[in-house]
Protein backbone atom coordinates (compact mmCIF):
# COMPACT_ATOMS: atom_id res chain seq x y z
CA UNK A 1 0.00 0.00 0.00
CA UNK A 2 1.55 3.66 -0.81
CA UNK A 3 2.84 5.19 2.20
CA UNK A 4 0.32 8.24 2.30
CA UNK A 5 -2.48 5.53 2.60
CA UNK A 6 -1.31 3.75 5.31
CA UNK A 7 -0.58 7.03 6.62
CA UNK A 8 -4.06 8.19 6.56
CA UNK A 9 -5.38 5.08 7.84
CA UNK A 10 -3.08 4.97 11.02
CA UNK A 11 -4.36 8.47 11.25
CA UNK A 12 -8.60 7.50 11.11
CA UNK A 13 -7.95 4.54 13.62
CA UNK A 14 -5.71 6.78 16.08
CA UNK A 15 -8.57 9.10 16.28
CA UNK A 16 -10.93 5.77 16.39
CA UNK A 17 -8.77 4.45 19.38
CA UNK A 18 -8.15 7.38 21.39
CA UNK A 19 -4.43 6.51 20.84
CA UNK A 20 -1.00 8.41 20.70
CA UNK A 21 2.26 7.39 19.01
CA UNK A 22 5.25 7.44 21.61
CA UNK A 23 8.18 7.53 19.19
CA UNK A 24 12.14 7.07 19.95
CA UNK A 25 14.89 8.74 18.26
CA UNK A 26 16.02 5.86 16.34
CA UNK A 27 12.73 4.45 14.43
CA UNK A 28 12.70 4.52 11.26
CA UNK A 29 11.82 8.34 8.98
CA UNK A 30 8.60 7.31 8.53
CA UNK A 31 7.42 5.92 11.95
CA UNK A 32 9.33 9.46 13.51
CA UNK A 33 6.80 11.25 11.17
CA UNK A 34 4.09 10.40 12.82
CA UNK A 35 4.97 10.36 15.98
CA UNK A 36 2.32 12.68 18.89
CA UNK A 37 6.07 12.61 20.64
CA UNK A 38 9.44 11.53 19.50
CA UNK A 39 11.89 12.05 22.02
CA UNK A 40 14.21 10.13 24.20
CA UNK A 41 13.92 7.45 26.94
CA UNK A 42 13.14 9.88 29.92
CA UNK A 43 10.75 11.88 27.42
CA UNK A 44 8.56 9.37 26.41
CA UNK A 45 9.05 7.84 29.75
CA UNK A 46 7.13 11.67 31.02
CA UNK A 47 5.32 11.55 28.01
CA UNK A 48 3.78 7.70 29.21
CA UNK A 49 2.86 8.71 32.47
CA UNK A 50 0.79 11.97 31.82
CA UNK A 51 -0.33 12.26 27.92
CA UNK A 52 -3.95 11.64 27.38
CA UNK A 53 -5.47 8.49 26.00
CA UNK A 54 -6.69 4.93 26.07
CA UNK A 55 -4.00 3.92 23.91
CA UNK A 56 -0.60 3.99 23.74
CA UNK A 57 1.52 2.84 20.74
CA UNK A 58 5.08 2.61 21.95
CA UNK A 59 7.20 2.96 18.81
CA UNK A 60 10.82 1.24 20.09
CA UNK A 61 11.81 -1.62 21.87
CA UNK A 62 10.15 -3.75 24.72
CA UNK A 63 11.49 -2.39 28.25
CA UNK A 64 10.16 1.13 26.81
CA UNK A 65 6.78 -0.40 26.20
CA UNK A 66 6.88 -2.01 29.78
CA UNK A 67 7.91 1.10 31.54
CA UNK A 68 4.81 2.62 29.43
CA UNK A 69 2.51 0.09 30.68
CA UNK A 70 4.08 0.22 34.26
CA UNK A 71 2.55 3.81 34.60
CA UNK A 72 0.17 3.89 32.84
CA UNK A 73 -1.77 0.52 33.94
CA UNK A 74 -4.92 1.90 33.07
CA UNK A 75 -3.97 2.41 28.76
CA UNK A 76 -3.66 -0.11 26.48
CA UNK A 77 -0.21 -0.11 25.63
CA UNK A 78 1.20 -1.82 22.14
CA UNK A 79 4.23 -2.38 20.91
CA UNK A 80 3.69 -2.81 17.14
CA UNK A 81 6.77 -5.28 16.21
CA UNK A 82 6.15 -7.87 19.11
CA UNK A 83 10.17 -9.04 18.84
CA UNK A 84 11.48 -5.49 18.96
CA UNK A 85 14.16 -5.85 21.89
CA UNK A 86 16.97 -4.70 23.79
CA UNK A 87 19.79 -7.12 24.09
CA UNK A 88 21.07 -5.01 26.90
CA UNK A 89 17.90 -5.25 28.86
CA UNK A 90 18.69 -9.16 29.22
CA UNK A 91 22.14 -9.12 29.93
CA UNK A 92 21.13 -8.95 34.02
CA UNK A 93 17.75 -11.11 35.64
CA UNK A 94 16.47 -10.37 38.58
CA UNK A 95 17.97 -13.36 40.19
CA UNK A 96 21.40 -11.37 39.68
CA UNK A 97 20.42 -8.69 40.74
CA UNK A 98 18.98 -10.25 43.87
CA UNK A 99 23.04 -12.08 44.40
CA UNK A 100 24.50 -8.42 43.75
CA UNK A 101 22.33 -6.71 46.37
CA UNK A 102 23.16 -9.31 48.78
CA UNK A 103 26.56 -9.23 48.17
CA UNK A 104 26.89 -5.51 48.83
CA UNK A 105 24.25 -4.34 51.34
CA UNK A 106 25.25 -1.40 52.01
CA UNK A 107 24.67 0.09 47.89
CA UNK A 108 21.95 1.77 46.61
CA UNK A 109 20.77 0.04 43.04
CA UNK A 110 20.25 2.18 40.00
CA UNK A 111 18.51 0.75 37.16
CA UNK A 112 19.28 1.99 33.82
CA UNK A 113 16.04 2.30 32.05
CA UNK A 114 17.42 -0.57 29.53
CA UNK A 115 15.94 -3.46 32.08
CA UNK A 116 12.80 -5.55 32.44
CA UNK A 117 10.49 -5.08 34.91
CA UNK A 118 11.58 -7.94 37.11
CA UNK A 119 15.14 -5.77 37.30
CA UNK A 120 13.72 -2.41 37.87
CA UNK A 121 11.60 -4.39 40.90
CA UNK A 122 14.68 -4.88 42.57
CA UNK A 123 15.78 -1.45 42.64
CA UNK A 124 15.89 1.48 44.18
CA UNK A 125 16.01 4.12 41.66
CA UNK A 126 15.43 3.75 38.31
CA UNK A 127 17.62 6.46 35.27
CA UNK A 128 17.90 7.40 32.02
CA UNK A 129 21.13 8.25 29.99
CA UNK A 130 20.13 11.74 30.54
CA UNK A 131 19.87 11.51 34.27
CA UNK A 132 22.33 9.21 35.15
CA UNK A 133 24.76 11.58 36.74
CA UNK A 134 21.87 13.27 39.29
CA UNK A 135 20.39 9.96 39.74
CA UNK A 136 23.80 8.18 41.42
CA UNK A 137 24.12 11.54 43.15
CA UNK A 138 20.58 11.27 44.21
CA UNK A 139 21.04 8.38 46.82
CA UNK A 140 21.61 8.15 50.38
CA UNK A 141 24.24 5.26 50.00
CA UNK A 142 28.20 6.02 49.27
CA UNK A 143 28.24 3.05 47.12
CA UNK A 144 26.09 2.23 43.66
CA UNK A 145 25.33 -0.83 42.00
CA UNK A 146 24.81 0.03 39.02
CA UNK A 147 23.28 -2.34 36.30
CA UNK A 148 23.09 -3.39 33.20
CA UNK A 149 25.27 -0.94 31.47
CA UNK A 150 29.13 -1.09 32.44
CA UNK A 151 29.87 2.14 30.12
CA UNK A 152 27.01 4.29 31.27
CA UNK A 153 28.10 3.44 34.97
CA UNK A 154 31.87 4.34 34.13
CA UNK A 155 30.21 7.68 32.77
CA UNK A 156 28.38 8.52 35.58
CA UNK A 157 31.16 7.29 38.26
CA UNK A 158 33.21 10.33 36.71
CA UNK A 159 30.61 12.83 38.13
CA UNK A 160 30.21 11.36 41.54
CA UNK A 161 32.51 10.80 45.31
CA UNK A 162 30.48 7.73 45.30
CA UNK A 163 32.10 4.31 44.63
CA UNK A 164 29.98 2.96 41.46
CA UNK A 165 29.92 -0.33 40.59
CA UNK A 166 28.80 -0.92 37.21
CA UNK A 167 27.67 -4.56 35.79
CA UNK A 168 29.08 -5.95 32.56
CA UNK A 169 26.27 -5.05 30.16
CA UNK A 170 26.55 -3.12 27.31
CA UNK A 171 24.84 -1.95 24.18
CA UNK A 172 25.39 -4.12 21.27
CA UNK A 173 25.84 -0.61 19.11
CA UNK A 174 27.43 1.41 21.19
CA UNK A 175 30.12 -0.71 22.37
CA UNK A 176 31.13 -1.30 19.08
CA UNK A 177 32.75 2.04 18.01
CA UNK A 178 35.71 2.04 17.95
CA UNK A 179 39.17 4.81 18.38
CA UNK A 180 39.95 4.12 14.55
CA UNK A 181 36.62 5.05 13.71
CA UNK A 182 36.58 8.08 15.47
CA UNK A 183 40.11 9.40 13.98
CA UNK A 184 38.47 8.54 10.72
CA UNK A 185 35.79 10.82 11.09
CA UNK A 186 37.79 13.42 12.79
CA UNK A 187 40.24 13.89 9.47
CA UNK A 188 37.21 13.29 6.76
CA UNK A 189 35.75 16.62 8.79
CA UNK A 190 38.29 18.34 10.38
CA UNK A 191 36.42 21.18 12.99
CA UNK A 192 33.18 19.34 13.25
CA UNK A 193 32.27 18.98 16.71
CA UNK A 194 31.50 15.32 18.42
CA UNK A 195 28.93 14.53 19.95
CA UNK A 196 29.22 10.96 21.69
CA UNK A 197 25.97 8.91 23.36
CA UNK A 198 27.47 7.43 27.03
CA UNK A 199 26.59 4.25 25.96
CA UNK A 200 29.76 4.09 24.48
CA UNK A 201 32.76 3.28 25.68
CA UNK A 202 35.27 5.29 28.13
CA UNK A 203 38.04 5.82 25.47
CA UNK A 204 35.10 6.94 23.13
CA UNK A 205 34.04 9.33 25.68
CA UNK A 206 37.40 10.56 26.18
CA UNK A 207 37.89 11.37 22.37
CA UNK A 208 34.25 13.35 22.30
CA UNK A 209 34.06 17.28 22.70
CA UNK A 210 30.45 16.70 24.19
CA UNK A 211 28.18 14.14 25.88
CA UNK A 212 24.38 13.48 25.66
CA UNK A 213 20.90 11.40 25.56
CA UNK A 214 19.81 11.21 21.91
CA UNK A 215 17.76 14.73 22.62
CA UNK A 216 20.43 16.16 23.81
CA UNK A 217 22.39 15.33 21.31
CA UNK A 218 19.88 16.91 18.83
CA UNK A 219 19.09 20.25 21.52
CA UNK A 220 22.94 20.32 21.51
CA UNK A 221 22.93 20.50 17.52
CA UNK A 222 19.85 23.05 17.38
CA UNK A 223 21.52 25.49 19.97
CA UNK A 224 25.37 25.12 19.07
CA UNK A 225 26.94 27.98 17.32
CA UNK A 226 28.83 25.69 14.99
CA UNK A 227 27.51 24.40 11.55
CA UNK A 228 29.43 20.72 11.73
CA UNK A 229 28.68 18.06 13.46
CA UNK A 230 30.24 13.71 13.92
CA UNK A 231 27.56 12.08 15.66
CA UNK A 232 28.10 9.12 17.75
CA UNK A 233 25.27 7.25 17.90
CA UNK A 234 22.84 5.11 16.48
CA UNK A 235 22.05 6.72 12.90
CA UNK A 236 17.91 6.85 13.09
CA UNK A 237 18.75 10.09 14.80
CA UNK A 238 19.79 12.05 11.55
CA UNK A 239 16.06 12.16 10.82
CA UNK A 240 15.62 14.83 13.44
CA UNK A 241 18.78 16.11 13.36
CA UNK A 242 18.17 17.07 9.18
CA UNK A 243 14.22 18.17 10.22
CA UNK A 244 15.26 20.34 13.42
CA UNK A 245 18.74 21.83 12.72
CA UNK A 246 18.32 22.80 8.93
CA UNK A 247 21.21 24.28 7.64
CA UNK A 248 23.67 22.02 10.01
CA UNK A 249 25.79 19.43 8.06
CA UNK A 250 25.49 16.16 10.79
CA UNK A 251 27.88 12.71 9.47
CA UNK A 252 27.42 9.46 11.42
CA UNK A 253 30.60 8.48 13.20
CA UNK A 254 30.48 5.29 12.14
CA UNK A 255 27.35 4.13 9.07
CA UNK A 256 27.68 0.75 11.11
CA UNK A 257 25.64 1.93 13.94
CA UNK A 258 22.35 0.38 13.43
CA UNK A 259 20.15 -1.01 16.33
CA UNK A 260 17.81 -3.64 14.20
CA UNK A 261 15.55 -4.00 17.31
CA UNK A 262 14.47 -0.02 16.72
CA UNK A 263 14.02 -1.07 12.68
CA UNK A 264 11.59 -3.33 13.25
CA UNK A 265 8.55 -1.42 13.69
CA UNK A 266 7.08 0.12 9.91
CA UNK A 267 4.03 1.59 9.02
CA UNK A 268 2.20 -1.81 8.37
CA UNK A 269 3.09 -3.17 12.13
CA UNK A 270 1.54 0.08 13.07
CA UNK A 271 -1.63 -0.19 11.12
CA UNK A 272 -2.05 -3.42 12.83
CA UNK A 273 -1.27 -3.15 15.88
CA UNK A 274 -4.02 0.11 16.14
CA UNK A 275 -6.80 -2.09 13.94
CA UNK A 276 -6.21 -5.23 16.38
CA UNK A 277 -5.29 -3.57 19.28
CA UNK A 278 -2.44 -6.48 19.45
CA UNK A 279 0.87 -7.02 20.45
CA UNK A 280 -0.01 -5.44 23.85
CA UNK A 281 1.78 -5.64 26.59
CA UNK A 282 1.23 -5.85 30.40
CA UNK A 283 2.92 -5.86 33.57
CA UNK A 284 1.64 -8.08 36.44
CA UNK A 285 0.71 -5.95 39.29
CA UNK A 286 2.85 -7.20 42.15
CA UNK A 287 5.73 -6.97 39.90
CA UNK A 288 4.03 -3.51 38.45
CA UNK A 289 3.83 -2.12 42.03
CA UNK A 290 7.61 -2.56 42.51
CA UNK A 291 9.08 -1.14 39.39
CA UNK A 292 6.73 1.58 39.13
CA UNK A 293 8.32 2.92 42.87
CA UNK A 294 11.48 3.01 41.23
CA UNK A 295 10.89 5.39 38.10
CA UNK A 296 8.72 7.36 39.84
CA UNK A 297 11.77 8.20 42.14
CA UNK A 298 13.50 9.22 39.29
CA UNK A 299 10.58 10.72 37.79
CA UNK A 300 10.76 13.46 41.34
CA UNK A 301 13.91 14.46 40.94
CA UNK A 302 14.40 17.87 40.26
P1 LIG B 1 18.23 7.68 25.02
O1 LIG B 1 17.33 7.99 23.86
O2 LIG B 1 17.47 7.79 26.31
O3 LIG B 1 19.46 8.51 24.99
O4 LIG B 1 18.63 6.13 24.96
C1 LIG B 1 19.29 5.52 23.94
C2 LIG B 1 19.01 4.08 23.82
O5 LIG B 1 19.84 3.33 23.46
C3 LIG B 1 17.70 3.59 24.10
O6 LIG B 1 17.71 2.25 23.93
FE1 LIG C 1 19.35 -1.55 23.26
FE2 LIG C 1 21.51 -0.41 22.17
FE3 LIG C 1 19.36 -0.86 20.66
FE4 LIG C 1 19.33 1.05 22.56
S1 LIG C 1 20.59 1.01 20.72
S2 LIG C 1 17.74 -0.48 22.13
S3 LIG C 1 20.62 0.07 24.15
S4 LIG C 1 20.65 -2.43 21.63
Amino acid sequence: MPVTSLKDEILALKRERDAIILVHNYQLPEIQDIADLCGDSLELSRAAATMEGKVIVFCGVDFMAETAAILSPEKTVLLPAPDACCPMAQMISAEELRFARARNPDAAVVCYVNTTAEVKAESDICCTSSNAIKVVNSVEQDRVIFVPDRNLGRYAARFTKKEVLPWEGFCIVHDQITPAQVATARQAHPGAVLLVHPECRPEIIDLADHVASTSGIIKYVCTSPKQEFIIGTEVGILHRLTKECPGKKCYPLSQASVCRNMKKTDLTTVRDALQTLRPRITVPEAIADRARRAIERMLALP
